[in-house]
């Protein structure tokens, strides 16, 4: 267990390298194993617990995987074997349910446990499954995994009830070998689909439409690997202007693609930051205090839902009151910490109301979930004293380098390891 130790109270100044997106890495890591000639070597793949669990996946199926001494990732997927995926890998993070996808379009047969809820709700898979049986897949759900047979998964017109990034993921991954076409209809667009898409079409897949609500996979016999390097992470770009905004900072963000944020930035800019773009690079300059504004999440291209925690954060020291409602998932539980240091937050059911005040003091606080451990040490920033993140290895899941960043733009936080207190031996 770790804890982030944060002095608050540094505008953040200086320039920042975003890394690659974890989102897309967890796709385009999977769909490597889908190629039965060659490797894939990828690139800009962020070092963080999610990925290695996916790697770790891959290898227990019987994947070959592994870091280049310039931290390339490279994926041999020709040895998979193991049709049945580890429980006590899957159940640490839920991406690892692409697996199945993989397990079927390769192998025709895949027992993967069904990924449980998390802390910011209860996250089913029934549009994957329902996927998977309309690619003509038996599928058998029972002892907590999804048991699925196909000798050769056929094309199929899939309607997804609703805008699902995962669904339309897994179903991309498990149609690229398919016989016939396969059609996915309200798929989600956001920009990990178009990436994964890219990558697999490099591959020799044949996918059109990725991006719009409808993609159209034709499946091929056979997919080779290729080299490819993963778009930059929207998310912790997000995060880091966020950061910025709230500490009266002044930030390059780069290795940024700003189209991948146009709401968040028109968002932010409502708030008082100004914004320029230079290429791949985003100058964020915050004023002195920000406006409040209001947010409501949506998929793609909407207000992303992995940015509603950081900016209610911000929106903790804002002028004005904000209203932030969330349309995807439950994940308001980090209110209850922001309330700790001083905020002034109401919910009900899915919506916040964020009324700013003068100030934040720091706090002792427990980070729930990643988004929420980056929302809560947006707010220590900012804060007044000393605020200690408990659980901040969960930080680790999404953001690669967080503290080291921050720090090389002038904020005073640094890490503790915590010996585990069952391991603290009374005398
Ligand atoms: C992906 O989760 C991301 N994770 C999430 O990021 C992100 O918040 C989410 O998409 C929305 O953008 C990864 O890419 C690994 P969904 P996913 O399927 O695929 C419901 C982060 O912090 N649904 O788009 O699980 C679901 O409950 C994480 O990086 C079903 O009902 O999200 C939700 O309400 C958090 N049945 C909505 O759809 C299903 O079978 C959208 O979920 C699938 C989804």
């Amino acid at each position: 267990m770790s804890v982030l130790i944060i002095e608050g109270g540094r505008p953040l100044r200086g320039s920042v390298d975003i890394s690659g997106a974890k989102n897309s890495a967890l796709a385009i890591v999977v769909a490597a194993a889908l190629a039965t000639e060659g490797e894939c070597v990828l690139d800009n793949i962020p070092q963080g617990s999610d990925v290695n669990t996916i790697c770790q996946i891959l290898q227990d199926l019987g994947v070959e995987v592994w870091y280049d001494d310039q931290r390339r990732l490279h994926v041999r997927g020709e040895t998979l074997s193991k049709h049945k995926a580890s429980y006590e890998l899957v159940r640490r993070m839920r991406a690892s349910f692409y697996s199945a996808g993989l397990l079927l379009a390769r192998l025709g047969k895949a027992e993967v446990p069904l990924p449980g809820g998390c802390a910011i709700g209860s996250r089913p898979v029934d549009f994957h499954i329902k996927g998977f049986a309309q690619l003509g897949a038996e599928v058998v759900i029972e002892h907590g995994y999804m048991k699925a047979e196909a000798t050769r998964l056929k094309g199929a017109h899939i309607y997804i009830n609703r805008s699902s990034v995962g669904t339309t993921i897994n179903l991309m991954i498990a149609a690229s070998l398919a016989e016939g076409t396969t059609v996915l209809e309200n798929a989600a667009k956001e920009p990990e689909v178009v990436d994964l898409a890219i990558f697999l079409n490099g591959m020799g897949a044949k996918i059109r439409g990725a991006g719009t609500e409808s993609i159209r996979i034709e499946g091929v016999e056979k997919l080779r690997g290729i080299e490819y390097s993963i778009i930059p992470d929207r998310i912790e770009a997000g995060t880091f202007m966020l950061a910025t905004a709230i500490t009266g900072g002044d930030v390059v963000l780069r290795n940024v693609v700003a189209e991948h944020l146009r709401v968040p930035i028109v968002k932010m800019e409502e708030a008082g930051v100004r914004v320029t773009r230079s290429g791949t690079e985003l100058r964020v300059v915050a004023p002195r205090r920000l406006k409040a504004v209001d947010v409501e999440t949506l998929p793609y291209p909407g207000f992303p839902t992995d940015l509603q925690q950081p900016f209610v954060a911000a929106m903790c020291l804002a002028d004005g009151t904000s209203v932030v409602r969330e349309t995807i998932f439950d994940r308001f539980r980090y209110v209850d910490e922001l309330r700790r240091m001083g905020a002034d937050i109401k919910t009900e059911q899915n919506t916040a109301i964020v009324r700013g005040v003068p100030q934040l003091t720091g706090a002792p606080v427990e980070v729930t979930d990643l988004r929420a451990g980056a929302a809560l040490a947006i707010a220590a920033l900012a804060a007044q004293g000393r605020t200690e993140l408990y659980g901040a290895e969960i930080i680790d899941r999404g953001y690669e380098f967080f503290e080291e960043k921050l720090r090389s733009l002038g904020a005073n936080i640094y890490r503790e390891q915590l010996t585990n207190p069952r391991e603290l031996v009374i005398k």
